[in-house]
């Protein structure tokens, strides 16, 4: 699948005196694909004026259109405050509920509506269709037990690590019904992770399950609350209730004892609390609903604090004209709930406009690569949401697969990387059988929602491509100085947006200083400016603009991996290697993967004495599974004599990174060691050729990409 991503270079690009960014990126334009007569007729946004009212001169007012798909308690009085630029208040004076928005109003109009369709691994398990009445049931005995056993108040923080069961939107729809901050961490993550997620967040309850289906196993994720207590515990957090759901209520799957006093069965517990009934708080528009924790460049994850009112009419409105959903759509997201997507776009998104949403506990390919047109044939679904790497995973597996199924989705979604031409048109034609509009979404965990996607009745796809900034939002490319790069310059720069939009993050919770370090500082021009013109939002993602206004995302400019469509950071997971005993030094670098995107490569130096051994490298390589998750465990631990570095003493990442891609290592004339890279790469490449993990030719891209790796 070694697809040329972008074509043929015109001309080898010009280096002398310009910044990385600047390096100009040439690629084959793809042509324009209409989408299908037959979505454009009923697409929620199929009338042009929509741009209109979405102008740059209609900005902050236009997004009054998103807030009203909501029922507030209160109308605002001030659309967008700036007075203390970048910390943005959006529709400050209103007041309104997430709980109440994505669950009573529904179930008032129309009780017997399914809200969830829950798909357990299970083949043979039954879907669970859950209401609107029956989800408005489950929330208000959820949110009376956090009240009155937890004792849990407006404004408190809870954890949540929990997998992809119907029981996780309930949860943090409790949490949403008492102005309670949740804070998922994604399941998949060690109970490490989350334990430093709890001790940053200062959460007294950690709210997990037992177990859950993974490719057909029951894994115990129970002894995961026990790492994460410890961790916590570590860092100064004493956690007092672990609630602990079931997979299967009244069967413990978990060997891990439950600790007295401190762990509770929620299946015991609910009962005291059957119909009871929680009055949803009335909430300020700006009070937070939740935390995301992402990762950043340097080691500590930064929990993106999202609002409730400017996320969920963001959420609401992206998910109307972008998803396009309608009431009576089954739209089905295959992301986790546990990452900003899942958030966005399975639970408050859906849900405040009525739908149903259908979630999936497994993997994609389980037990084969004809599962999830299995799923859309028997419920239904009719709109399809998923990310690059299972679309390549599940083309690899049985690219045949779909039309083995009587499905028939109008649009689909991707989502989290950039999707190559020729897996988008396999995703076309046989996924969607050339009858479905593609919506490629780019946006981050710290926006909320879409930033950069066509809207699917009205502008045409191009494959490879986003598509335009959306509606209400102007991207801008700076070079490394501040200069605009005009659009169809065929130059690459930083990607930024210019103007505040509702759904941005409010802060990094605890660290206001690195909200406006990492995504403010660079561009802005004064800093006592109270005029949002002067602070343009620094993605951190490199990208091209073509003449049409279409983005063509680059990937990270920073020290962030991403894998499968997750964000790890280099430094998290060098912190990790680093608390190997042996460990003197250590590097992540990212490796092109033709299913996941990227994967991590780690280089290890060892302390004096010790001898490089397999135990060692499987030592590291156990250590950043436990610490992290199995998302981050490396593809290969190289232990080396020692890494290239500047004379500062500087990891040169650029330098490995290109070992391990075989691909040119570039200048080395600024390294104290520059003879050390050709051993390492002897060592390295020798060993790859022997596992069969000779790299294919990189793209020019991915090129730029290694090349430049940790140069930020
Ligand atoms: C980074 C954000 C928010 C969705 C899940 C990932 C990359 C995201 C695309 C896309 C190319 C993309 C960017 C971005 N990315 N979507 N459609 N095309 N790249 O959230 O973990 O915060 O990662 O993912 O590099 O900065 P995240």
């Amino acid at each position: 699948m070694a697809e040329e991503v972008q074509g043929q270079a015109a001309e080898a690009p010009a280096t002398s005196g310009v910044s990385e960014s600047q390096i100009a990126v040439h690629w084959r334009e793809e042509d324009y694909i209409q989408p299908p007569a037959s979505f454009v007729s009923q697409a929620n946004a199929n009338d042009p004026a929509i741009l209109e009212r979405f102008s740059e001169d209609k900005f902050p007012e236009c997004f009054k259109e998103y807030a009203d798909l909501l029922s507030w308690d209160q109308t605002w009085h001030t659309t967008l405050d700036t007075s203390n630029a970048p910390f943005y208040k959006w529709f400050v004076g209103g007041r309104l509920n997430a709980s109440y928005n994505c669950v009573d109003r529904h179930a008032a109009a129309n009780p017997d509506k399914t809200a969830i369709v829950f798909v357990s691994e299970i083949e043979s398990d039954e879907h669970v269709h859950i209401s609107y009445g029956e989800l408005l049931r489950q929330v208000n005995e959820f949110a009376a037990l956090l009240r009155d056993f937890c004792g849990l108040k407006t404004g408190d923080r809870v954890t949540l690590h929990m997998p992809m069961v119907p029981e996780l939107p309930v949860v943090m729809l409790a949490c949403a019904r008492l102005g309670v901050i949740h804070s998922e961490v994604f399941g998949g993550f060690s109970g490490a992770a989350a334990g430093s997620r709890i001790s940053d967040s200062g959460s007294r309850v950690l709210i997990t399950m037992d177990g859950y289906y993974r490719a057909g196993k029951m894994g115990d994720h129970k002894v995961k609350a026990d790492e994460a207590l410890e961790m916590a515990a570590k860092e100064g957090q004493e956690v007092d209730k672990v609630l602990v759901w079931r997979r299967r209520p009244g069967e413990y799957q978990s060997k891990t004892p439950m600790v007295e006093g401190r762990d509770f069965f929620i299946d015991e517990l609910l009962p005291r609390y059957a119909g009871q009934t929680v009055e949803p708080v009335s909430m300020p528009a700006e009070a937070p609903l939740f935390l995301m924790y992402t990762s950043g460049t340097t080691g500590r994850p930064k929990g993106c604090q999202h609002s409730t009112g400017g996320y969920l009419s963001y959420v609401a409105g992206t998910s109307k004209y972008y998803l396009d959903i309608h009431p009576d759509d089954m739209y089905w997201c295959m992301a986790d709930i546990g990452w900003i997507t899942g958030h966005s776009y399975i639970v408050y998104g859906p849900l405040a406009l009525g739908t149903t949403t259908v979630i999936y506990e497994g993997v994609p390919n389980y037990p084969d690569g004809g599962r999830p047109w299995r799923i859309a044939e028997q419920l239904r679904v009719n709109i399809f949401h998923t990310s690059p790497t299972a679309i390549r995973m599940l083309r690899k597996v049985g690219p045949e697969e779909p039309r083995k199924y009587n499905y028939h989705f109008k649009s689909m979604t991707t989502v989290g990387e950039p999707i190559e031409p020729e897996v988008w048109r396999w995703y076309f034609t046989e996924v969607g059988k050339g009858g479905a509009a593609i919506t490629d979404t780019w946006w981050q965990t710290e926006n909320g929602g879409f930033l950069g996607a066509t809207l699917p009745g009205l502008q045409p796809m191009k494959p490879g491509s986003c598509g335009p900034s959306v509606l209400g939002i102007q991207a801008v490319l700076y070079d490394e100085e501040g200069n605009e790069i005009p659009k169809g310059s065929g130059k690459a720069g930083n990607i930024c947006i210019r103007n505040p939009w509702p759904g941005i993050f409010q802060t990094i919770w605890g660290d206001p200083e690195r909200f406006l370090s990492t995504y403010f500082r660079k561009y802005n021009k004064n800093p006592d400016s109270k005029d949002w013109r002067d602070w343009p939002y620094f993605t951190n993602d490199g990208a091209v603009i073509a003449a049409d206004a279409y983005i063509r995302i680059l990937g990270r400019v920073d020290d962030v991996i991403n894998v499968a469509g997750h964000r790890l950071g280099t430094k998290e997971i060098e912190s990790a290697a680093l608390t190997v005993p042996e460990v003197a030094e250590a590097a992540a670098v990212p490796v092109v993967d033709d299913v996941r995107g990227r994967v991590v490569e780690m280089y290890v130096s060892l302390k004096p004495g010790f001898e490089a051994s397999d135990e060692v490298a499987a030592k590291v390589s156990q250590t950043i599974d436990t610490t992290i998750g199995k998302i981050a465990r490396p593809k290969n631990v190289w232990i080396v004599a020692d890494m290239p570095k500047t004379r500062s003493g500087k990891i040169m990442r650029r330098v490995i990174a290109s070992v391990s891609n075989f691909t040119e290592v570039g200048d080395v004339s600024t390294l104290a060691n520059p003879e050390i890279v050709e051993q390492v790469r002897e060592q390295v490449q020798t060993a790859k050729r022997e596992r069969g993990q000779e790299q294919r030719e990189l793209t020019e891209t991915e090129q730029h990409e290694i090349k430049s790796f940790g140069e930020s």
